[in-house]
């Protein structure tokens, strides 16, 4: 009887993975990517981009394409593991919940084009490794560059501060907006003439900027100087760099 019901568990998931090797091309227009037979398309219509999503009944997929994108904010009690990696030759962050099934699995590409970004989201993914082979099989339109690197698991990192904008809220709003000036300049702006390394630095380990001609007429200007984080990683640099970036 055991060997019975393990033999019919055997030929269940055999035949379980034969209908996931299959795969199809799902074509949104602005990119393709290949998906298991039983994902199918779901039509919506944005205004300032362009939305829609896929599905096969048990797992659901948004996207977000155009000039704005959406924030998936925190998704609150659950942690995430966020990775830096390329598709279709652009670069990307992966972001996938710590357990299966709990919280976001998604991929955020910012710079598609100079007014493009994408991102694709699902929630609660039972099945994430196919989720995230779907995503690494994105191809864009006008480009069909394969420097497709495998994601690894050990691309994956925690990020103590959650995703980009709590570690903006909870470490520079409360001096900087991204647009406007407040205690200290408008990000944005600043962050125009410098790039993420610099940024590191400059957080980080305040001495090695302190004679550059610009840092010098900021501080000339503002009351006060900016703030210093001798904690925040490199990876937590870049997660926010990417936030002020975009
Ligand atoms: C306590 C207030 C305060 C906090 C918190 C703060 N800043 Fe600043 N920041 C300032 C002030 C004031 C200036 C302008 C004077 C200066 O450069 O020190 C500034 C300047 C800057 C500049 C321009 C420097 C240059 O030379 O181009 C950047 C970039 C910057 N801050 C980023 C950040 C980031 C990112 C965070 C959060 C991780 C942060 N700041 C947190 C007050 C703050």
């Amino acid at each position: 009887m055991a060997i019975r019901i393990l033999s019919l568990l055997f030929f269940l998931s055999a035949s379980c993975k034969s209908t996931t090797t299959e795969l199809q091309t799902l074509d949104f227009g602005v990119f393709k990517l290949k998906a298991p037979q039983d994902w199918t398309i779901i039509k919506e219509q944005g205004i300032d981009s362009y939305i829609g999503g896929l599905t096969n009944g048990k797992d659901s997929l948004w996207f977000d394409y155009g000039q704005y994108t959406v924030d998936l904010g925190e998704a609150e009690n659950f942690k995430h593991l966020f990775a830096k990696d390329t598709v279709n030759g652009f670069a990307a962050t992966v972001m996938k919940p710590d357990t299966v099934g709990k919280g976001y699995t998604s991929i955020y590409v910012p710079r598609i084009t100079k007014n493009d970004k994408l991102t694709i989201w699902g929630v609660n993914i039972q099945e994430q490794d196919v989720v995230l082979k779907m995503f690494k099989s994105i191809v864009f339109k006008n480009s069909d560059t394969l420097k497709n690197p495998e994601l690894t698991e050990s691309k994956f990192v925690y990020s103590s501060y959650g995703n980009r904008k709590t570690l903006f809220f909870q470490n520079c709003a409360g001096c900087h907006s991204l647009n406007k000036e407040l205690t200290g300049p408008a990000l944005i702006d600043v962050m125009q003439k410098r790039n993420c390394d610099w940024l590191y630095t400059f957080l980080t380990n305040r001495k090695a900027t302190i004679k550059d001609s610009i840092y010098l007429a900021l501080s000339k200007k503002y009351d006060t100087q900016c703030q210093q984080f001798p904690n925040l990683s490199k990876e937590d640099v870049e997660f926010l760099c990417g936030f002020l970036l975009e």
